[in-house]
């Protein structure tokens, strides 16, 4: 299996449904849909839609009944990338290889952008023109993406990420920040993807734990590109982690470990994929690609 061409044609496909749900700039208000449309569409890996087609292509599902909520993770990811780098947070002027969605639009429309985002993201997991699953199953997705997202998922990461900045924190506050803010919506991607494939319980529970270790996983390798990466090749700006006294894997146990944590937590997930047949392959590979990527 090539996973570069298997990332690509997703992402293709991901990019062609988005274009289908997000409204046209030529809608009112064509200043918010434009700059939500400014940074959904400027680029970006598509990892959590991946993984949630991947998860439910894992337990045999149809990957075209989860695209609908693929999308609607990617929206709400998009919203917080927007705010993440408004100046009241970690004031970026670079993301996805342009400017970022303040700089272009300006703060006021960059905040409703990512409220916009979000709460279409909700709309979209709810519309019963794209709701393949019963009932019962897509209020489970609808309660794990929001939770997920809220003050005990991502939101409340970025708190405590914030209120980190520029002080000497423990390990235990280091871990509740990246899975937190990253790693509960890469969770919420997995076990989502699982669910809407029908998945059954023990299968959940693997995919749970390879989410749980690919979710933290990846906001390491984040941290680590933050000091090695190439801005270019990133298409966002390095070194501010460090500049702003960021709460980090690398400045809490310097870049050796931190690497050596993200490849521990990698054969983790992928070992937590053992009863899983070559169904699960794309899953086993994207774990891999989590730790060795170079943007
Ligand atoms: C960046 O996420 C922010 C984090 C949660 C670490 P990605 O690295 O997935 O960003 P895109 O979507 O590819 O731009
Ligand atoms: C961002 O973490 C996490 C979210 C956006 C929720 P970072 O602040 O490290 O992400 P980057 O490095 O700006 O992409
Ligand atoms: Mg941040
Ligand atoms: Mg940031
Ligand atoms: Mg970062």
């Amino acid at each position: 299996m090539d996973l570069k061409s298997y990332l690509q044609s997703n992402i293709d496909r991901i990019d062609q449904a988005l274009q289908q749900y997000l409204p046209e700039e030529s809608v009112l208000p064509q200043s918010l849909h434009k700059a939500m449309r400014y940074s959904i569409f400027a680029g970006g890996k598509r990892l959590r839609p991946i993984l949630a087609i991947a998860s439910c292509e894992a337990v045999s599902g149809n990957p075209d009944h989860v695209l609908p909520a693929a999308c609607a993770l990617e929206m709400i990811h998009t919203y917080s990338l927007i705010h993440d780098d408004l100046p009241a947070m970690d004031d970026d002027d670079f993301r996805r290889g342009r400017p970022t969605n303040h700089k272009v639009f300006g703060e006021a429309n960059a905040i409703l952008a990512g409220d916009a985002l979000l709460t279409e993201a909700f709309r979209l997991l709810a519309d019963p023109r794209y709701t393949q699953a019963d009932p019962q199953t897509v209020l489970q997705v609808i309660e794990i993406a929001a939770r997920s997202a809220g003050s005990q998922g991502m939101v409340g990461g970025q708190a405590v990420d914030m209120e980190s900045e520029g002080s000497q924190i423990d390990f235990p506050t280091l871990e509740y920040i990246h899975t937190h803010k990253t790693g509960a919506l890469i969770l919420a991607s997995v076990q989502i993807g699982g669910l809407l494939g029908g998945a059954e319980k023990g299968q959940l529970a693997c995919l749970t734990r390879y989410g749980e270790a690919v979710g933290l996983a990846f906001q390491i390798a984040d941290d680590i590109l933050d000091v090695t990466g190439d801005q270019t090749e990133l298409g966002k700006g390095v070194g501010s982690d460090q500049a702003r006294g960021k709460a980090t894997y690398p400045a809490f146990m310097g870049l050796r470990e931190a690497r050596n944590r993200a490849n521990e937590l990698c054969t983790l997930a992928i070992d937590s994929l053992v009863e899983m047949g070559e169904g699960a392959d794309p899953l086993r590979l994207i774990a891999r690609y989590i730790i060795d990527r170079s943007n």
